[in-house]
């Protein structure tokens, strides 16, 4: 699978991380930056990565800024994105069964490498349940513009 990460200085380093890792894994990563650590501001990179989402470059995203609340607020202004902002392996997984998320939104200072490359990781391997969930996801899909 191909999927794309982004950041700002505060999830500069755990993006590193979560790049070496997931590569290990298989994974095909495209790294939208920021690629220095200096200051910068994380809509710049959400909507890299959520304009790589629409034009098909990846399947799914991970954004990491310093809570995960901006990248998440950024990315959801974007047609097709549905980004979950998570803090549990759990919400991670519910992110994927319930709302067909395809970007999961990371807390750079919040959280440990191996919970986040573990949070990632179910992210990126759970199925959308469907079933009773695809009639709430395609009225999400309704109220894009
Ligand atoms: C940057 O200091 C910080 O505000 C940003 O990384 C993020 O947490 C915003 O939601």
């Amino acid at each position: 699978m191909k999927i794309g990460l982004g950041s700002d200085h505060a999830g500069f380093d755990l993006k590193g991380f979560l790049k070496t890792e997931l590569k290990k894994d298989g994974y095909e990563v495209i790294d939208y930056g920021t690629k220095i650590k200096k200051s910068v501001d994380y809509p710049d990179f959400a909507e890299k990565l959520a304009r790589g989402i629409q034009n098909k470059e990846i399947e799914m995203g991970v954004l990491i800024c310093g809570t995960g609340i901006g990248m998440s607020i950024v990315a959801n202004k974007f047609k097709g994105i549905r980004a979950a902002r998570c803090c549990t392996i759990q919400d991670a997984c519910l992110a994927r069964q319930h709302n067909d998320a395809n970007v999961i939104t990371l807390g750079g200072r919040l959280l440990g490498q191996e919970l986040a490359l573990e949070m990632v990781k179910v992210f990126l391997e759970t199925p959308f349940l469907k079933g009773r969930h695809l009639k709430r996801v395609k009225k999400i899909k309704k109220t894009e513009i």
